[in-house]
Parts: C-alpha cells; structure tokens; sequence
C-alpha cells in the first residue's frame, strides 16, 4: 500500500500533485495552518490542485466561479459518502447508506428542510425567543451590580440551554413542583457533556478512534443516554424536527441507542457552529463602538414602547428589518468560518472549471472547496482581516448581496454553511437565533469586554470543522439596563 501511494504519478490532464512525504504527504504543512498553505498552493498552482494528505488525495478548486461547476457534479462527486463516514465513526450510528437504510434514511434528510424553514420556521424561532428570554431572566444580576463572566461562558450558557430546550423540549418530571429549577441543572449537565465530546472533534477529525478519547466518549455515552427515545417521551414542547425524526427512525429497524446516537448527532450539528458564531458576533460589536452604536440604534427602535418584558415578541418581519445586526454576523460569520466541503468522486470524470480548464479527476479522490481563501481574499473583501461591521451594508443601508472579484459579480462570495446538496438546513434558523441573542443580550444588559487583549485569535485546530472558536476567553462585565424601560 505504501509503495503504491508513494508511487502515484501525475496522470495526463490530471491537476497538478502536490506530494509532500510518503504517506504523510502534506498533512505537516497543511495542518500548521490551512489557510497559508493552500494560499501558498494557489499561487504556485492555480485554480486546482491535488494534495496528498495522510494517504488520501484531495483537489481543491480554489477559484470561486468554479464552484458551480463542482455543486453541478451531483452524479460524480458524492456527498453522503464523505459525510456519513465521518459521522458513523465519530458518533457511532449505523451506516444510513447501507441498503437496508437508504430508502427510509432520505425520508428523514428531507424532514430538514420541512421543519426547519418556511412556516415552521417561524415557529420554532418564537420558541428560541421565549427561551432566550427566560435563560437570560434567570441569570439576571440584581440591579446596579457588575458581574463577571466569560464572554465565551456567557454565551455558549445562554445559547446552549436555549437552543437545546427549543429542539428537545423540557423534561416534564422537572416541572412538577419538586423539581422546579432542575432544568436549568440538567442542561448544564449536557453542556459540560457536549463541550467535552466536542472539545475532541479535531482529533477525531484527524482519524483517532474515539475510543481513544476517553472523556470525550464518555461524555458522548452520557448525552445518548439523556436522548434515548425513552427519555425524550418524557419531554414537553419537543420540536416538530425531533419529534418527526423520532417517528421516522421508531419505523425503522433501529435499537434504541442507535436512534439516540442520531439525535446527538443533529443536537452537534445545531449547536457546533451556532456557539461560535454567536460568540464572535457579540465579541465583534462589542469591540467595536460603531458596530455597537449602530446595533443598539436598531434594537432600541424595535423594543421602544414596549411595556416590560413579558411583551417581547418580534414577528418574522421585524427580524428580518434588523439588518445591521445582520451584517454584523455575516462579517462575524466570513472571518470565523473554517469549513471545508468535500465531496468524493464516484467514477473517474473530466471536470470543467468556470475558465474552460478541464481536469481528469479519479475515481475515489476527494474534491475540496475551502471557502475561507474566498472569505479573506482581498480583491472581494478589502482589508480582509479587519472588521467592518456594514461590509454588507450598501450605501443606503440596505443589504448588500453584490460582490465582485476581477469585475465579476460572484455567486458564492459568503459560504460558512456550505452550498449545494449539503448546504446547511439550519441557516435561516441560525441567523435567527444570533440575532435574537444578541437583541436580547444588548436590550438586557450594559456590556463591556476586558481591554487587556488586544485581538482575540480563532483556534486554528479546529480549521475544517465550521466556525472557528476563539483560542481563549475573554472576560465579560454585565449589568442589568437601567434605560431599559421606555413607558
Ligand atoms: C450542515 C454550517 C447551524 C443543522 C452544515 C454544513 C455547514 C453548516 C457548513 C455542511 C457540512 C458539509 O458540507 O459537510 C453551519 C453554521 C451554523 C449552523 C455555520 C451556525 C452559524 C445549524 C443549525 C442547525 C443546523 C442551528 C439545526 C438546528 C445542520 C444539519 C446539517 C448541517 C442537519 C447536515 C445537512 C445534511 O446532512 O444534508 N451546517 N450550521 N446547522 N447543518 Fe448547519
């Protein structure tokens, strides 16, 4: 097997190879940082280019006009087969490819995009909200009283809990009287679970058994536990989503902790990138006066004449009007966003790139679109590293959606949910919640952020897996509003 990787050679019209080391290949270089070495690759190569990575070869197509041309690929470049392999091994289900699952498996994709946008969007988006609130009330510092926390704490407490009660509902048996106030304790419970098995994903990632990781995999058995179907019948105000995929698998030939195996898994998926993202949105506009200024004249606007809290409520109309706390997590979203798409090529096939360049791909390769070499490139976004928090703003304050690179207007210009047949099902409901957290977080409290850093950097281990978090934390001090009444 060594032999035969060492010995791959460039076939005709093929992309170029970058070999690197026998079997490591480029793993060294491409894993001190992603971004630099496949700047560095497109430079030296162009467009496209082949990359050995610990045994495996991956073309990346750097040129974002030609990411059409991969996404239109469907027949050759599979999606599933990546994503699901990746999946089984890391939260251990069954294999939804296989025969005996594909068929009923493709009815419980398609419930993604059933409960999680159009009408039933707005929904669940009102239940957000509700628990956003009620989280926030129940940690409410006492008035005129500073308190410290994280910024990192202090979202991911805010926006797991509420996030995970609006999926999976709330224990009834924590309602009774004896129980009050358990809820609370309980989802802490998985959140220390869910930052532990996640804390795993770059190893995981990089091809360790999770057996391997002992804390992570317990942690992992403990969240399943807590989502067996047993359990989830003992919750109240489940979401249509879990409710119907509940339902889904019960009809197929499943044991118990394979269904709850898939729930973890769409509980990652809901809450890896979202934490993150959230986190930087508010670290961003907090670092920023005008960014801040400018939110809080568009918050303030919404909420004037509101007769206390209990009141809150923001129709879809006016969340979708907030647009510079909109432009405020795009930005957020286009410097943090690290994920990476692949797909795997079912034949060997010619592919044809936006400039009429044509590739030979092999049957077996990996095809990869990094979308990050497009969210900092220069000549789309000027002074890339920076952040500006109209960037997608127009001239009168209108969402900006035109991007241009070598005069072109681009299609793909902001990708941190991936495109395609995999794009992510839960983008709508994603901006939504952030922007609901950070309206609740900016109408609730006075807010200031520790001075001592000076930038905070993002944990490049994790480049690949989504948003990147912040390497560390960064201590947040927040008190309750007193102008928050206007009536
Ligand atoms: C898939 C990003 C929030 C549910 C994806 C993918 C990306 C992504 C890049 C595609 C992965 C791939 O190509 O392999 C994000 C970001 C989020 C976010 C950046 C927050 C800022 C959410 C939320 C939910 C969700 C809140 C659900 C409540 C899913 C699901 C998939 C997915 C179910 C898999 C789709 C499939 O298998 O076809 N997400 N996501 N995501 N996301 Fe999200």
């Amino acid at each position: 097997l060594l032999s035969a990787l060492w010995s791959r050679r460039r076939r005709e019209n093929e992309p170029p190879l970058v070999k690197g080391w026998p079997f490591l290949g480029v793993i060294l270089e491409y894993g001190k940082n992603p971004l630099a070495f496949l700047q560095a690759a497109q430079e030296k190569y162009g467009d496209i280019f082949t990359c050995q990575l610990a045994g495996k070869y991956f073309t990346f197509v750097t040129d974002p006009f030609s990411f059409s041309s991969v996404m239109r690929q469907g027949k050759n470049l599979d999606f599933q087969k990546f994503a699901m392999g990746f999946s089984q091994r890391v939260f251990g289900h069954a294999d939804f490819t296989s025969p005996l699952f594909s068929e009923s498996y493709r009815e419980v994709h398609m419930l993604f995009r059933q409960t999680l946008q159009g009408p039933s969007l707005e929904q669940l988006s009102e239940t957000m909200l509700a628990n956003l609130l009620s989280v926030i009330q129940h940690g409410q510092p006492s008035k005129n009283v500073w308190k410290e926390e994280g910024l990192q704490c202090f979202t991911t407490r805010i926006m797991f809990e509420a996030g995970f009660v609006t999926l999976f509902g709330k224990n009834s048996r924590l309602l009774q009287p004896e129980g009050k106030g358990a809820i609370g304790t309980c989802v802490q419970k998985a959140k220390r679970d869910f930052l532990a098995f996640d804390g795993a994903f770059p190893k995981l990632a990089a091809g360790v058994p999770i057996a391997l990781c002992g804390r992570a995999w317990r942690a992992r058995e403990a969240l399943t536990k807590g989502l067996l179907h047993r359990e989830l019948n003992h919750r109240i105000y489940v979401s249509d989503l879990i409710q119907r995929r509940m339902d889904a698998f019960d009809r197929m030939h499943l044991d118990e902790t394979n269904k709850a195996r898939t729930h973890v898994c769409m509980l990652w998926a809901s809450q890896a990138n979202t934490l993150p993202a959230a986190f930087w949105s508010l670290y961003y506009m907090l670092r920023h006066p005008e960014a801040f200024a400018a939110a809080r004249k568009e918050i303030d606007q919404i909420f004037t004449k509101l007769p206390n809290d209990k009141a809150i409520s923001v129709p879809k109309e006016k969340l979708e009007s907030m647009i510079v706390l909109e432009s405020i997590i795009r930005e957020a979203l286009r410097l943090s966003s690290a994920s990476i798409m692949i797909r795997v090529a079912s034949d060997d096939f010619i592919l044809t790139l936006d400039s009429g360049q044509t590739a030979a791909i092999r049957k077996g390769d990996y095809i990869a679109l990094y979308p990050r070499l497009i969210h900092l490139d220069p000549e789309i976004y000027p002074d890339p590293l920076v952040f500006k928090y109209n960037r997608f703003l127009d001239e009168e304050g209108q969402r900006r959606n035109q991007f241009y690179k070598n005069g072109r207007q681009l299609k793909h210009y902001l990708v941190p949910f991936g495109s395609g047949a995999s794009e992510c099902p839960g983008r709508f409901f994603a901006i939504n919640e952030i922007k609901q957290f950070l309206m609740l977080a900016l109408w609730h409290y006075d807010l200031q952020i520790s001075e001592h850093i000076d930038t905070l950097s993002p944990d490049r281990t994790r480049a690949g897996l989504g948003i990147l978090p912040p390497s560390q934390d960064i201590l947040l001090r927040y008190k309750t509003r007193a102008d928050r009444y206007t009536e």
